[in-house]
């Protein structure tokens, strides 16, 4: 049997190179728009078992792809806390006022029952995926405490003083968000996910002096209890620069995903001969076919004997063709 993405991972075997990308499933693939167009309730897509399945299963019906991951949104925590979520077009999610008193006491038992839709999708697909690996993931502490305060994307506004302006109230809500976290992962284990991965996709907007306390920690309490299950996980501190290798020392995730600031040579040397994911600019899956071969192969070649996903830094943009994943995918086959 060939190796899986998993062998990959745990074993560190470096004899294939396994491919998936973040956003697989996405506004990139016209038969997405297609079900999108007539959904335009984001959270309620997401809260759709049928449609769940049948949108992670689109990119695996289409390409050679070694894993699915559900299709969800790191922002269905703060929506099971009882915060409201809404996708707006052109400006992103928007979160409703904070309750502090009802996010910290809501019952566990409440969350589970108002994202169980999410974990009905996940059997129907691990009912239909066969021997491939699928990927279930949560957004880290930080970044989900980010959105849950600044109730909008930091692309749109930011100020750091002002989200921490209460430590004890952040504290306090960081360690309910870290809890329901790991509620939330292991009840996407048990519905069969196999591999997870913890996105904190706005690592880069904290202080370096505020990384250990906001990063590190809060990552490295979900991985113990991920790797508690004997499920391997991956974790994605996007924008943290150098701090990548303490990231690795301290937090020892089973897989580092990179994006695209990280020089791969460098994270490669650095990282103790743990698995690596990704890295590629998504933007140069806008450029042509021999820069994107360029890119790609620069990726192949340094990772040739190292334990290496292909992925992406970043994820699919709604720009990409899907006949661009498809070339990717077998300039990665014919290389290993
Ligand atoms: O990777 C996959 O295919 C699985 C599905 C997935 C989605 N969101 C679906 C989605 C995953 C893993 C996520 C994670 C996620 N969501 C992150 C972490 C990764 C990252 O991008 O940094 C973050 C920060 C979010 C929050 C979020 N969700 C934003 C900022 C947006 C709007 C921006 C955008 O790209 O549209 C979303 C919406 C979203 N989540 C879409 C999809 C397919 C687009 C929905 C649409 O408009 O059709």
């Amino acid at each position: 049997m060939k190796d899986t993405l998993r062998d990959c991972i745990i074993n560190k075997k470096s004899s294939y190179t396994p491919i998936w990308f973040m956003r697989q499933a996405g506004r990139y693939l016209p038969e997405f728009r297609e079900i999108r167009k007539d959904n335009p309730d984001f959270i309620k897509l997401c809260l759709n078992p049928e449609l769940v399945s049948d949108i992670t299963l689109q990119p695996l019906k289409r390409f050679d792809l070694d894993a699915a991951i559900i299709f969800s949104d790191i922002l269905m925590v703060p929506y099971g806390l009882g915060q409201e979520v809404v996708f707006k077009k052109g400006i992103g999610p928007t979160l409703g006022e904070i309750n502090a008193d009802v996010i910290i006491n809501t019952e566990p038992s409440d969350f589970v029952k108002k994202l169980s839709p999410v974990y009905k999708g996940i059997q129907k697909v691990r009912n239909k995926l066969n021997n491939k690996n699928l990927i279930g993931f949560a957004g880290a502490p930080w970044t989900l405490l980010l959105y849950m305060l600044n109730k909008e994307s930091p692309k749109n506004k930011f100020d750091y003083n002002k989200i921490i302006n209460d430590k004890i109230l952040t504290n306090e809500l960081l360690k309910k968000v870290e809890d329901m976290i790991c509620l939330h992962v292991d009840k996407q284990i048990e519905a069969g996910a196999d591999i997870i991965q913890i996105f904190d996709s706005w690592a880069g907007l904290l202080p370096v002096k505020e990384l250990p306390n906001y990063c590190y920690v809060p990552n490295l309490k979900v991985v113990e209890h991920i790797k508690s299950k004997n499920i391997p996980v991956i974790c994605f501190p996007k924008g943290i620069g150098d701090n990548y290798i303490d990231f690795c020392n301290t937090v020892k995730p089973d897989c580092i995903s990179i994006d695209y600031d990280i020089d791969p040579l460098w994270i490669k040397e650095k990282v103790n001969g743990i698995c690596v994911q990704g890295g590629l600019d998504p933007k140069i899956l806008l450029e042509e076919k021999e820069i994107i071969k360029k890119n790609t192969e620069k990726y192949l070649n340094i990772f040739k004997n190292y334990p290496y996903i292909f992925n992406l830094g970043h994820g699919v943009l709604p720009e990409i063709k899907p006949e661009t994943i498809e070339y990717v995918i077998k300039l990665v086959r014919e290389t290993k």
